[in-house]
């Protein structure tokens, strides 16, 4: 890390590099990546162990502290957060407003950043209480308002949060519980559920979590940078890539289930198709992530008795890829999202809920990184430079002359 700025800054000269695929934007204790070898490691822990043996909340206490919390430190922290699942009844009437149709992204983000409206004692992102308390209201919150926004569509009345039950358990009772009827969670779905969201919940600088660093750069408050991150997150080449991977996969079998056919058109470049889930710009070998995913995906679509058709062209697609010369060497393999929107549908979520999980998921992370940047002594603000390539200078010309 030779911090290359204030050299350059004396002699005037300016790096460009698009994407920033070369350029560290700050140093962080809190996610390693080796993307040639595929590790991931959560605060020195490989990933392949948390998700196996963690909790999600024992994650997101990892990834905020630095530390895995003891037993009393993780029952407070599960109580705080416990504490604060409920929404301010003025914040459920947000969701009237919303067309009945609208992305639940859309409503997600306009959600949270509406909270910095209720909460004002968050705006002050150097007061470590403050950050606390900002932090477990969001995560409390933050699936109610996910679930909320799932009944809007669904045009359902709204479950409100249980405290006795855990952190996925409420989540999945708020989304598919229908009042006055029973409601039974499903082991299987839950523990599923679970690994998803704890291997979702970091991965270092990322289009989102930069997202969140940049606007928490200025001293914004927590809610309104991950207001912004969630945002980020909606972009089919980032979060919205589960969504996509599955409306890839339902495009394919409408046509007949040809997979090679639509190999050829990623590799014509046909109206810019892609092979959605496919290609990392960190993971040149392959995604550890998306390895623990597929198995997880045969497992749960096997004990909930849901063969799909969707997972065999996925296993095809996935196969002919990888012995394809173009994704071969253009060291293109599976990312997080190849499988996990057949896992979500598995589970009853419709395609537009996909990428609300991811951001359930790394909400811990954004914290996190919010938190290691605004307590860094050295942080400044966000302020890329550019090459500017336009007009030099020229002389204004009045409009009836133009
Ligand atoms: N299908 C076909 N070709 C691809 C794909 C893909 N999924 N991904 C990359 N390529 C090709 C590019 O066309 C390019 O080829 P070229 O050099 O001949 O022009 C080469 O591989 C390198 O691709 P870049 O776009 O330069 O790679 P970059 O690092 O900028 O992009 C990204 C990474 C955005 C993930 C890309 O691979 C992609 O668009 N994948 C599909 C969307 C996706 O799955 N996103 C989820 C990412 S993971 C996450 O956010 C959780």
């Amino acid at each position: 890390g030779f911090d290359i700025s204030k050299l350059l800054g004396q002699t005037g000269l300016t790096t460009l590099d698009n994407g920033f695929g070369n350029t560290a934007a700050c140093k962080s204790a809190i996610t390693y990546i080796d993307g040639d070898q595929g590790i991931l490691r959560y605060r020195g822990y490989p990933i392949e162990q948390i998700a196996e043996r963690g909790s999600f909340l024992e994650t997101a206490y990892l990834l905020i502290n630095g530390e895995l919390p003891n037993a009393e430190q993780l029952r407070v922290f599960e109580h705080d957060i416990n504490q604060h699942t409920l929404l301010h009844e003025d914040v459920k009437r947000f969701f009237q407003g919303f067309p009945r149709d609208a992305h639940p992204m859309a409503m997600l983000s306009s959600v949270v950043g509406a909270l910095s409206t209720f909460y004002q004692d968050s705006h002050n992102p150097f007061d470590p209480e403050q950050r606390y308390v900002s932090a477990v209201r969001l995560l409390a919150k933050l699936p109610t308002i996910a679930a909320y926004a799932f009944k809007k569509a669904q045009g359902h009345p709204f479950v409100y949060p249980r405290n006795d039950l855990g952190y996925v358990e409420n989540f999945l009772r708020m989304t598919f519980a229908v009042p006055a009827e029973d409601y039974e969670l499903n082991p299987v779905v839950v523990n599923a559920l679970e690994k998803l969201l704890i291997l979702h919940a970091d991965h270092e600088q990322n289009c989102s979590t930069s997202t969140v660093r940049l606007v928490g750069s200025s001293h914004a408050n927590l809610f309104a940078s991950i207001s912004a991150g969630i945002n980020a997150l909606w972009g089919p080449l980032h979060g919205g890539a589960n969504q996509a991977v599955l409306e890839m996969l339902e495009g394919i079998k409408r046509d007949g289930g040809d997979v090679d056919a639509f190999i050829r058109k990623v590799k014509n470049r046909e109206d810019g198709v892609r092979l959605m889930g496919f290609g990392h710009r960190v993971y040149k070998s392959f995604d550890p992530r998306a390895q623990i995913i597929k198995a997880a995906a045969h497992d749960v679509l096997a004990q909930l008795g849901k063969a799909d058709e969707l997972l065999d062209i996925a296993l095809k697609l996935e196969q002919h890829a990888l012995t394809d010369d173009y994704f071969v060497s253009r060291k293109l393999y599976p990312n997080v999202d190849f499988y996990t929107g057949l896992i979500y549908r598995a589970m009853g979520f419709p395609t537009s809920m996909f990428t609300v999980l991811f951001a359930l998921g790394r909400l811990p992370g954004w914290i996190a990184h919010w938190q290691e940047m605004i307590t860094d002594p050295a942080n400044k603000i966000g302020r890329p430079r550019q090459i500017y390539t336009g007009e030099v200078i020229r002389d204004y010309v009045p409009i009836d002359a133009r």
